[in-house]
């Protein structure tokens, strides 16, 4: 077994992973399980994905769902930053297309994964190759771009190692946040055509949400323990989880780390005193998480796989598509709860933080009482860490973010992707895309091909490729289209997506 996801035997060592790294080609990968060497085949590939019809066991509960292989997560991807990569992905599905995005890298168009736009999609039985060099290092994830099968099982994380070490740490694992509701509460198909039914209403309120629960104990805070400012992620937490505002549009009996349901959930192993590296990923399709680690202050050092200036926050507010790294100095004992709280749902995601010198059967506390508040990191806490030259004079683009009126469809600059005119941008020309969410919903709209950054006084906003916009707010989003080809510029809420809210954004060779 090669996965760095911890499993019920605790997570992999530096050492072992660096190890692993002097494999062939510079290609870390390969899970166990749907991934296999293609070096007999005539076009060699690294690594190849099958996305399948498969039965996964979730807990006690058995479902049929698509994933890669037969596991959830996906196979997780290491490749190195600079080395050229091909993955085939075979298309076992019995009756669907699909596709894989490898979300958050700054690839070559044609192997973006975006069908109808980048590619043709991935027929039933046929293959497509990805050629791509990943020019950046960091946390990604890869995940199917047809329809709603990223609220299936076809989702796994996407690891770039860097060419030189930039973060000392002892140990890292990936956790990797999801909603879960295919197979056991219909399905996501089901779900698009009951929103569609509801026409308008769809669009939040009454909608099949549980009432919203009275606010827990927990309080958000900013990393100066001040009151949230207005805007901020962790005024958005506090909002979503006392009931104000509308956290999405479907409801899920089930959350998941690394695949793995509360009851059953994935440990983290680690010694005390070591440096754990956490990489923490949202693959989920309609859900924003808090996440914390009970008894453990974590200290930021990436923001969708890019360095931030590192600093210290008890909370992490992760939106559909966005990544933190994180490092825990691991100071305490026995077994901590792992949490991630689906902002503005019922229920939540944990796994455990186990030390080496724990009870075995030690099991973690029961979720007591919440801490009364929460230092929780915002966006304008993150700065990037070298300023960036001056980007000059953007032209700036009108994109809010809004509702049609008469039916289920979410639009950007007003139009539904259906009927939309593609963005054209010139190559090299800065940009910036100024966006006003008028809904009551929170969207994580997330830019293919590039990097952005938030518009910022200081001009030192970390480069990102998703950022969540709560409801009625505004940003805007200052990057350079230096990657020709046609991208994709979408929420990533997947049932926003397929109901509109996505642009295409042409960059002029
Ligand atoms: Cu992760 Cu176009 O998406
Ligand atoms: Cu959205």
């Amino acid at each position: 077994m090669s996965s760095a996801t911890p499993g019920r035997s605790g997570g992999l060592t530096r050492r072992a992973l660096l190890a692993r790294g002097a494999g062939a080609a510079g290609v870390l990968a390969l899970g166990a399980y749907g991934v296999s060497r293609g070096a007999s085949r005539p076009a060699a590939a690294d690594i190849v994905l099958r996305p399948a019809r498969t039965t996964l066991e979730l807990g006690s509960r058995r479902v049929e769902t698509l994933a890669y292989g037969s596991k959830l997560p996906g196979p997780e991807l290491r490749l190195k930053q600079g080395q050229p990569v091909r993955i085939r992905v075979e298309n076992a599905l019995p009756d669907e297309d699909t596709s894989v995005h490898w979300h958050g890298i700054a690839l070559n168009n044609e192997a973006d994964g975006v069908p109808g736009m980048t590619q043709d999609p991935i027929a039933p039985g046929s293959s497509y190759v990805y050629e791509f060099t990943p020019p950046d290092a960091g946390t990604f994830l890869y995940h199917s771009h047809v329809g709603l099968q990223l609220d299936q099982g076809l989702y796994g994380p996407l690891i770039v190692e860097p060419r030189r070490d930039e973060l000392t740490y002892d140990r890292e694992a990936v956790l990797m946040l999801d909603d879960w509701l295919d197979g056991l509460n219909g399905s996501p198909g089901d779900q698009l055509r009951r929103l569609r039914s509801m026409g308008a209403m769809g669009h939040g309120g009454g909608m099949g949400m549980s009432p919203p629960r009275p606010a827990v104990g927990e309080r958000h805070v900013s990393l100066a323990r001040r009151p949230a400012a207005p805007g901020s992620l962790a005024a958005l937490a506090n909002e979503l989880k006392g009931g104000r505002g509308d956290p999405g549009d479907v409801r899920y009996p089930l959350y998941l780390i690394n695949g793995r349901p509360p009851e059953d959930p994935p440990t983290v192993s680690v010694k005390r005193g070591e440096r754990l590296r956490l990489r923490l990923i949202n693959a989920a399709a309609d859900t924003i998480f808090s996440f914390v680690v009970e008894g453990h202050a974590l200290t930021v050092t990436h923001a969708d796989g890019q360095p931030v200036e590192p600093v210290e926050t008890d909370a992490l507010v992760i939106g559909m598509g966005e990544r933190y790294d994180v490092i825990l100095e691991a100071r305490g004992r026995g077994v901590q709860r792992i949490v991630a709280t689906p902002l503005g749902k019922p229920g939540r995601a944990s796994a455990a933080l186990r030390y080496a010198d724990a009870r075995s059967g030690a099991a973690p506390p029961s979720a007591g009482a919440p801490a009364a508040a929460r230092r929780t990191v915002s966006y304008t806490d993150l700065r990037a860490p070298d300023a960036p030259p001056p980007p000059g004079q953007p032209r700036v683009v009108r994109l809010d973010l809004g509702m049609a009126m008469a039916r289920y469809g979410w639009t950007i600059g007003g139009q539904e992707f259906s009927e939309a005119d593609p963005v054209e941008l010139g190559r090299g020309d800065p940009v910036r895309f100024l966006m006003r969410n008028a809904t009551m919903m929170p969207h994580p709209m997330h830019l293919h091909g590039h990097f952005f950054r938030p518009v910022r006084p200081d001009g030192r906003g970390p480069l990102k490729d998703t950022i969540v916009l709560p409801a009625m707010s505004e940003a805007g989003l200052d990057w350079v289209p230096d990657n020709p080809g046609t991208w994709a510029f979408h929420c990533h809420n997947v049932y926003h997506q397929e109901a509109g809210m996505m642009r295409s954004v042409e960059v002029g060779a």
